[in-house]
């Protein structure tokens, strides 16, 4: 069994805690309820691995969209969640990204991903999907649109950033 930890970063509201629960236990919550702090743990078999994966679901980027020193250490891999509806959240990408680079003394090359959500409002868009492959080029990770509502991409999101952690 591969012990895993990944932490998702991003500005509150864009569904970090959604997607987190649809991929724990496959519902999806349509409420917002702001988060404190969670953790769970889902244990899978990826490429006949047995993975035990623990998340943990952050509070929004507070403020000044940092990561703590405690967030950083805890991340072997690093996913950024933006909603494709708020533009804002996606321009704070960059911000989690500088304070996860200086946490980890310089390091930009540490393992992450981006993601887009909510791309089942796709009425509702604002930022356009290349837009997120540019950033995506720009931090040397990869991208995914996902929706924790229409379950789409959810379960890859996970099993990419599992591949990361253990380095295939
Ligand atoms: P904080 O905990 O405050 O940082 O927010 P969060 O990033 O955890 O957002 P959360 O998961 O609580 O989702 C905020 C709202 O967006 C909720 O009402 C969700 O139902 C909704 N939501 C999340 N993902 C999706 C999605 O893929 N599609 C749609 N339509 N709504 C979504
Ligand atoms: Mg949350």
């Amino acid at each position: 069994e591969l012990q895993l930890r990944i932490g998702l970063f991003g500005a509150g509201g864009v569904g970090k805690s959604t997607i987190t629960i649809r991929f724990i236990q496959n519902i999806f919550i349509g409420d917002y309820d702001p988060t404190i702090e969670e953790e769970y743990r889902k244990i899978f078999d990826l490429n006949d691995k047995k993975i035990s994966l623990n998340t943990l679901d952050t509070a929004r980027g507070e403020e000044y969209y940092q990561i703590s020193w405690r967030w950083a250490r805890y991340s072997q891999v690093f996913v950024y969640v933006y909603s494709i509806t708020d533009r804002d959240s996606f321009e704070r990408i960059i911000d989690f990204h500088k304070s996860a680079t200086k946490c980890l003394d310089g390091n930009e090359n540490y393992r992450k991903i981006l993601i887009g959500n909510k791309n089942d409002l796709f009425t509702k868009r604002v930022v356009k999907t290349k837009e997120g492959k540019e950033l995506a080029n720009k931090l040397n990770c990869k991208f995914i649109e996902t929706s924790a509502k229409n379950v789409e991409n959810i379960n890859q999101l996970f099993y990419e950033a599992s591949i990361l952690g253990i380095g295939e």
